[in-house]
């Protein structure tokens, strides 16, 4: 029996900065930015967005199309979580109005909870063929302002449908895992900026996609060759791309600037114009490869590889349903892109100091353009959202 990813839905901030307006306010050249790192624009979120509305948001449209009714499993996967007890994902059911009969509980690892999550709901399905499991991957990045880090902010929200007999990815059952305790990329409790180790960070990341990748081939018998296309989590574009060219120059087999184009590209053109999504990152990846690929990838498969700093690896593969272009939301996706409001670098920093209240008095956040649904203020501790829609 196939399962696996079954509609695949993304959503980030109305709201962007351009890379340049940040490398004229830190005095470096933009250069740095848009070929050293390979990002252009870094989405940021309104004082009236958190996980919570970008996960709401992106699900929203299985809400409108039925596929939620059959729902009995919601995995929140977040490194931005919102509170040490109830899971983000309870308010995402709520909004979205989701069947009482469903189990939701928030996943954290990093940027790898999704893959976590999308794993437990494919045993899920397997177990209640009939029934679907939705995985929300919601992340907001945040460095400190002038860290090395700030380039690479964003933020955004995935949601994905998970089912036996899936209309987009048939997820195959070999899987390289690789666990370390190792101190690259963190967030105490006490602060709402990550901390991390950069250059270590980039380097942990290529040796855990070693290992992975070693227990995989060895697992599934396959080699490089036997994919179509790669989805790497995404920190940063060029991320994406050196590592696949040290997994090739390893294995004996390098490739071509032409060659990485063709595996990759596609799939790195959302995150490029969004920033890094965390836990969403490499299912950004892969919805811009299935939006935007001309080439029809029915059949073709796909090679994942899952990073959370701390650190978790996966790499695993998936084959693409035929016909699986009927079940994109590829002209939201290109609206809600095409359609951002540039802020300029002052706005940016107002928005990124504005915080949340702390102190369980009342207040109601400025509205700002979001999806359906936004986080309209906080009263004695909780949050309070709004929909926007009936
Ligand atoms: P940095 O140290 O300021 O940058 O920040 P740099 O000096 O290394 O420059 C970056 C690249 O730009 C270099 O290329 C420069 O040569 C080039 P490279 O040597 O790497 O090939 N460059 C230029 N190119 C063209 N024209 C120019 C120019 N100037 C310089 N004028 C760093 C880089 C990655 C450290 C920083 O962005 C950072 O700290 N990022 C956050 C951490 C991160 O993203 N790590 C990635 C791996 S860990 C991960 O993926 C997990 C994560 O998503 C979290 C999670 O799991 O939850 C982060």
């Amino acid at each position: 029996m196939n399962t696996g990813i079954d509609r695949i839905s993304f959503y980030t901030s109305n709201y962007f900065v351009d890379l340049k307006t940040l490398a004229g306010a830190r005095s470096v050249d933009a250069d740095k930015y848009y070929l050293g790192i390979g990002q252009e624009k870094m989405g940021i979120p309104p004082p009236d967005e958190d996980v919570v509305t970008l996960g709401a948001s992106a699900a929203y449209p299985l809400a409108q199309d039925g596929e939620l009714a059959d729902v009995e499993l919601l995995l929140f996967a977040t490194e931005s979580g919102i509170d040490q007890s109830k899971a983000a994902g309870i308010y995402v059911h709520g909004l979205l109005d989701m069947p009482a009969r469903c189990r939701v509980v928030e996943l954290k690892q990093a940027c790898y909870s999704a893959t976590a999550g999308l794993q437990l709901a494919i045993a899920f399905v397997a177990r209640n063929p009939g029934k679907k499991a939705l995985v929300i991957a919601s992340d907001v990045a945040r460095y400190e302002l002038g860290s090395p880090g700030e380039a690479t902010q964003g933020c955004g929200a995935v949601a994905l449908l998970v089912s036996s007999d899936p209309r987009l990815v048939a997820i195959e059952p070999e899987s390289g895992y690789h666990t370390e305790d190792v101190m690259d990329f963190w967030r105490p409790n006490y602060r709402s900026e990550a901390l991390v180790d950069g250059k270590y960070s980039t380097m942990v990341y290529i040796h855990t996609l070693l290992e992975t990748w070693k227990q995989y081939a060895r697992e599934s018998g396959r080699s490089l060759a036997d994919f179509d296309r790669f989805c790497y989590h995404i920190p940063f574009t060029k991320m994406a791309e050196k590592a696949h060219q040290k997994l090739t120059r390893k294995l004996k087999a390098p490739v071509g600037k032409e060659e990485l184009e063709t595996l990759l590209a596609e799939s790195l053109r959302y995150s490029r114009i969004t920033g890094n999504c965390y836990a969403g990152s490499m299912y950004v990846g892969l919805v811009s490869l299935l939006d935007t690929s001309e080439e029809d990838l029915s059949g073709k498969r796909i090679g994942f590889y899952s990073y959370g700093s701390g650190c978790v690896g996966e790499f695993f593969g998936g084959v693409v349903r035929p016909g699986y272009r009927d079940f994109l939301y590829a002209d939201k996706h290109r609206n809600l892109l095409a359609n951002r409001a540039e802020l300029t670098y002052q706005q940016y920093e107002d928005i990124f100091n504005y915080g949340v209240p702390s102190d369980g008095g009342e207040y109601v956040f400025p509205q700002y353009k979001t999806g359906p649904f936004r986080f309209s203020g906080i009263s004695q501790h909780k949050r309070e959202y709004e929909s926007l829609v009936d």
